[in-house]
């Protein structure tokens, strides 16, 4: 990456995925020793396993939660590089994650998108509210709104269910001049789409990961590293709208 010109963008999308929080200590889904090595998506990541075993799927998120919220994971210098970009860029400028955690909240991160949902959320299932949650989801906890007990899901998008946010999304990236996605596998849709998108808009993409991704051919840049060292680095030379 060294030795790049500075290139001016005025609109930039940034997509995150599961690489960027692993040097935090947050698992990633497919590398080695990932979670999809341990646990079967159709039992946890899905609707139809939530409504046969309950207990295991809350359980599993329960598991998260409560590591997100140890004192030992924390924003890396990726996180807090992205915010420290949006707050300096004189353009447009949204992040779109597929990660649950709140990492990039904590390192300040504002115009943000959590299309795969949020791990300190609950979603109730009979009134449909979506309010802050930091202790374990039980069997019976009631819902702090219409106060039904038993009612209450992870607030996150499982396979077959639709993302967040997708209309604001694609609105981003089809103004966008510079695209750039960051540690995510590109296995999975609509995300892994998204570099088409911006292709198709004319942006620049660029794709940083510790290895290619599947989608690394729709890359005009790619850079293989971590994401602590390439994010600063890479953010450190895009120019901004009368910079
Ligand atoms: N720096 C940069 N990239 C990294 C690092 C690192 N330190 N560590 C791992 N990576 C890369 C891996 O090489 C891999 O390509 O991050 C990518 C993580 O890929 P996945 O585990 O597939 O995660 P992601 O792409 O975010 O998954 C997408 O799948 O299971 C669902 O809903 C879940 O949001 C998730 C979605």
């Amino acid at each position: 990456m060294s030795g790049q010109k500075r290139q001016l963008s005025k609109r930039c999308v940034v997509l995150t995925g599961a690489g960027i929080s692993a040097e935090s200590g947050i698992q990633t889904f497919r590398d080695q020793n990932g979670l999809w090595e341990n646990h079967r998506i159709e039992d946890v990541a899905t609707p139809e396993g939530f409504a046969r075993d309950p207990q295991l799927v809350q359980h599993f998120y329960n598991l998260r939660r409560a590591q997100l919220l140890s004192p030992a994971v924390q924003p890396n210098p990726a996180h807090i590089a992205l915010a420290e970009f949006e707050k300096t860029f004189r353009g447009e400028f949204l992040l779109v994650t597929q990660n649950v955690d709140d990492l990039h909240e904590r390192a300040g991160s504002h115009n943000l998108r959590h299309m795969h949902g949020e791990l300190l959320k609950a979603r109730c299932t009979h009134c449909s509210s979506i309010v802050p949650w930091q202790a374990d989801i039980e069997l019976l906890s009631p819902c702090p709104r219409c106060h039904r007990s038993g009612s209450l899901r992870p607030h996150i998008v499982w396979f077959g269910e639709m993302p967040l946010y997708m209309q604001e999304i694609y609105d981003a990236l089809r103004q966008c001049d510079l695209f750039v996605s960051i540690g995510t596998s590109g296995h999975v849709y609509p995300a892994a789409g998204f570099v088409e998108q911006a292709r198709a808009a004319g942006a620049r993409t660029v794709e940083l990961n510790l290895e290619r991704s599947a989608a690394n051919s729709f890359f005009d840049e790619s850079y293989q590293g971590l994401a602590s060292v390439m994010i600063p680095q890479f953010f450190a030379q895009v120019q901004h709208p009368g910079a």
